[in-house]
C-alpha cells in the first residue's frame, strides 16, 4: 500500500484522464440559465463566470497540455445551451465546434469521454420549469439525437448527467447559498425520479443509435463513515443521497464515482461537523485523501457487477505539494479497494485547469494555473507528476 506509485500501480488499459466541465471553462455561455442568473442585478452568485478560462477558444492548448503530460483520456462537457440556444434551433456551428474537439483529442491520442449535462440548462428550457417540465425527457432526447455528428467523431464514453444527486439538491442549495456545512441536503424526491427516468431513456437511446459508446452517469459519492453504533443510520443517510442513484445505474457500461471528502454520520443520522483542527481545503471540505477508497468500496457494494470509473477526484488547494499528497493518498486507497475486489476501470482527475467553481474563483482544483486576464496556462508540478503515472494503454 505504501509502495511508490508508478505506471504499473494500475493495470494496462486503465483509463488515465483529467476532467473539465463545459460552463466552468468555456466562457460566455449566454444562452444558459446560469449566465442569466449571474447577470441579474440581484444575483446571489458572488463571482461571475464571464469569460471563464476561455476554453471555448483555447481547447487545442488544453488538449496539448493533457496529452503532453501523458494522460490517455479526456473528459469534457458539451453545453446544451450552445447546441440548442433556442427551443428547437440547433446550432450547426456549435456541433462542428465540439466535433473538432473530439477529433483533436483523438489526433493527440486521447480517448474522449463527454458529459451531456453538467448543472447548466438552456435558458428557454429552465424558464419553463427545467427538469420539472412535462416534456423534459423528450426535449433532452432531442438534444441527444442532435449530437450524433459529435458522438460519431470518435467519442468512446458518455456521461449522461453529471452528479444527478446534486442536480436534485440544487433548489435547496440555491436557497441556502450552497452551504454544505451541515452535509448534503436530502435530494428532492421528484427530481430524483426525473433524473433517473431521463438517464434510463438516454442510455437506451444512445445504445440504440451509437452502439459503440460506453454509457453511464457520474454520481457524487462521499465516503460516509459510521460513528460507533451508526451503521444502520449511515446506510439510511446514504440511501437517498447517492445509493438510489448508484443502484439506478446498475447494468450501465460503467458508473462514475465523483469523490472529494468524507462525511461522518452519528447514530441519529446526522452529519458530524468535521474536526476544526483537521486540515480543510479551499472549498471548506475536510482534507481526507482516503475518501476515494471508501467511496469506491461502498459504490461497488451497491452496483454489484457494473464496473466503476472514478470520473472526478481532486482537491482545491493553493499548495500544489498538497495536491500531490492528496492525490497520492487517494490513488493508494483506490488501489487497495481494487485489491479487495472493486472493479474500477479508470481515474479522471478534477481538474485539468483552475476554473470557475460555481460562483467563486478562489478554490483552485487545477493541475494547470490560468491567468484570468491573459488566459495564459501555466502547468503546476502536479501535472507532469500525475501524467507520468499513466498506465500502459491497451
Ligand atoms: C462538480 C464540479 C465541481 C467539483 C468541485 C463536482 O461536484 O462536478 O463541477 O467543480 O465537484 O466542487
Amino acid at each position: 500500500m505504501n509502495q511508490p506509485l508508478s505506471p504499473s500501480t494500475f493495470p494496462p488499459g486503465f483509463l488515465w484522464g483529467t476532467a473539465i466541465g463545459s460552463h466552468q471553462s468555456e466562457g460566455n455561455n449566454h444562452a444558459s440559465d446560469w449566465w442569466y442568473r449571474e447577470t441579474q442585478p440581484d444575483s446571489r452568485i458572488a463571482e461571475r463566470c464571464g469569460d471563464a478560462i476561455d476554453s471555448y477558444h483555447r481547447w487545442p492548448e488544453d488538449l496539448d497540455l493533457a496529452a503532453g503530460a501523458g494522460f490517455t483520456d479526456y473528459r469534457f462537457g458539451i453545453e446544451w445551451s450552445r447546441i440548442e440556444p433556442a427551443d428547437g434551433q440547433v446550432s450547426r456551428a456549435a456541433l462542428a465546434h465540439y466535433r473538432r474537439i473530439v477529433e483533436g483529442a483523438v489526433a493527440r491520442g486521447l480517448r474522449p469521454m463527454v458529459t451531456l449535462h453538467h448543472f447548466t440548462l438552456p435558458l428557454w428550457f429552465a424558464a419553463e420549469g427545467g427538469w420539472q417540465r412535462a416534456d423534459a425527457e423528450e426535449r433532452f432526447l432531442r438534444y441527444v439525437d442532435a449530437l450524433a455528428p459529435v458522438l460519431e467523431a470518435g467519442v468512446n464514453r458518455v456521461e449522461t448527467i453529471n452528479e444527478p444527486n446534486i442536480v436534485a439538491c440544487l433548489p435547496q442549495l440555491e436557497q441556502n447559498g450552497g452551504d454544505l456545512s451541515a452535509g448534503l441536503p436530502v435530494p428532492d424526491e421528484k427530481l430524483t425520479q426525473i433524473m433517473i427516468a431521463v438517464h434510463r431513456a438516454t442510455v437506451e437511446r444512445l445504445r440504440a443509435r451509437h452502439p459503440h459508446l460506453e454509457v453511464g452517469w457520474g454520481v457524487s459519492v462521499q465516503d460516509y463513515q459510521a460513528e460507533p453504533g451508526a451503521e444502520a443510520a449511515t446506510d439510511a443517510y446514504a440511501e437517498p443521497r447517492d445509493q438510489v442513484f448508484l443502484r439506478a445505474a446498475k447494468g450501465d457500461d460503467f458508473v462514475g464515482v465523483q469523490t472529494y471528502t468524507r462525511g461522518r454520520i452519528d447514530p441519529a443520522g446526522r452529519a458530524v461537523a468535521p474536526d476544526p483542527a483537521a486540515q480543510h481545503t479551499m472549498t471548506g471540505w475536510e482534507f481526507y485523501p482516503h475518501a476515494l477508497g471508501g467511496a469506491v468500496r461502498r459504490a461497488a457494494r451497491v452496483v454489484g457487477d457494473t464496473p466503476l470509473i472514478v470520473t472526478e477526484n481532486g482537491v482545491a488547494t493553493a499548495d500544489d505539494a498538497d495536491r500531490v499528497r492528496y492525490t497520492t493518498g487517494a490513488l493508494r486507497s483506490l488501489r487497495a479497494a481494487m485489491d479487495d475486489g472493486a472493479d474500477v476501470r479508470g481515474y479522471f482527475h478534477w481538474s485539468l485547469l483552475d476554473n470557475w467553481e460555481w460562483g467563486q474563483w478562489g478554490p483552485t482544483f487545477g493541475l494547470v494555473a490560468v491567468d484570468r486576464t491573459t488566459f495564459a496556462r501555466t502547468p503546476k508540478p502536479s501535472l507532469s507528476w500525475l501524467g507520468a503515472l499513466a498506465p500502459a494503454k491497451s
